[in-house]
C-alpha cells in the first residue's frame, strides 16, 4: 500500500528535529549518508536529449526560455528569493540554455563566483558562447556527470537547482556530490514541478517521477535540513525549497 507523506509543514519539523539528533555532542554535525556504490538509474534515458551530439540549442532556448514557460516568465522573481548576496560562490546545476545563469552573476557581483554545471556538452559550449556575448563575468562552466556535480569539495554557499531535480537519474551520488561541493552552512535551493495526481498535466505526471514530499524524503535523507518553502508569486506549477547543508 502506498504510504500517505507528510505535509510539508510537518516535513521542516521533522527535518530540523532530525538534523539537531544528528548533531555530535562537540557540536560538530555529522557527515552526510554515503550513498550507495551502485545506485540504479531512477528514470533510464531520461537525459538522452540533453546529451545528444546533435542536441538543437535554438530549440531548447524557445523551450526553456520562451513565454510559455512558468519559470521562465518568473525569473527575477525566483532570483530576487534565492537567497542570494554579493560575494557568494553560487552553483547553477543543470544550467541548460543559461536562462538564470547570467541573472545569478549579476546578483553574486564582481567580488562572486557562477558555475554553471551541466551534464551536456552541447549546453557547455552554448555557455561558453553566451558567456562571452552577453558579457558575463565570473562565471565558469562546468560539464559534470549523471553522478557527480564536479564542484571541488567546500567550495559553494548556494546550489540553485532548477527543473533540474526531477532530471537526476542518480539522486542519492549527486546530492552527495551537491553536499561535499557545498560550505557547512550553505544552501540547497530546488525548484520544481508540483505532482499531484488528477489536478496536474498529463505530460506532467509522465514526465516527474515523483512528488513534492518524496523528493524532500530522498534530500533530506542525503543530510540536508529544510528550512522552508519559498513562496514566489505567479508560480502554480512550480514550487520552491531551500534546504541547508549542516
Ligand atoms: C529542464 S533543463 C533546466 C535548465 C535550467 N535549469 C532552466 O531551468 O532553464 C534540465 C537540465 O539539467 C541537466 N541535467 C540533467 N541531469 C543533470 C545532473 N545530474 N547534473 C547536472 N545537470 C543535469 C540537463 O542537461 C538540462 O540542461
Amino acid at each position: 500500500m502506498r504510504q500517505r507523506s507528510l505535509p510539508l509543514p510537518a516535513l521542516i519539523a521533522a527535518s530540523l528535529a532530525a538534523s539537531l539528533a544528528c548533531t555530535a555532542p562537540g557540536g560538530e554535525p555529522t557527515p552526510a549518508p554515503p550513498p550507495a556504490l551502485e545506485e540504479p538509474s531512477v528514470k533510464p534515458g531520461v537525459n538522452e536529449n540533453f546529451l545528444a551530439e546533435d542536441l538543437d540549442v535554438e530549440e531548447y532556448i524557445e523551450r526553456f526560455e520562451g513565454e510559455s514557460r512558468e519559470v521562465a516568465v518568473h525569473k527575477d522573481g525566483i532570483v530576487d528569493r534565492i537567497g542570494i548576496a554579493p560575494g557568494m560562490a553560487v552553483a547553477d546545476i543543470g544550467a541548460g540554455t543559461g536562462l538564470f545563469t547570467g541573472l545569478l552573476a549579476k546578483e553574486v557581483g564582481p567580488e562572486g563566483r557562477v558555475f554553471a554545471v551541466d551534464i551536456s556538452p552541447v549546453f557547455i559550449d552554448h555557455l561558453r558562447e553566451r558567456s562571452l556575448e552577453e558579457g558575463w563575468s565570473g562565471v565558469d562552466m562546468v560539464l559534470c556527470t549523471e553522478k557527480s556535480a564536479e564542484l571541488a569539495a567546500g567550495s559553494i554557499d548556494l546550489a540553485f537547482v532548477c527543473d533540474t531535480y526531477h532530471h537526476f537519474e542518480y539522486p542519492r551520488s549527486t546530492l552527495a556530490s551537491l553536499f561535499d561541493a557545498l560550505k557547512p552552512g550553505g544552501a540547497l535551493v530546488v525548484l520544481d514541478f508540483e505532482r499531484i495526481p488528477g489536478v496536474s498535466r498529463e505530460w506532467l505526471l509522465g514526465h516527474v517521477r515523483a512528488d513534492k514530499q518524496t523528493f524532500t524524503a530522498e534530500i533530506t535523507a542525503a543530510g540536508f535540513v529544510l528550512l522552508e518553502e519559498i513562496e514566489v508569486p505567479g508560480l502554480d506549477e512550480n514550487y520552491m525549497l531551500r534546504f541547508a547543508r549542516p
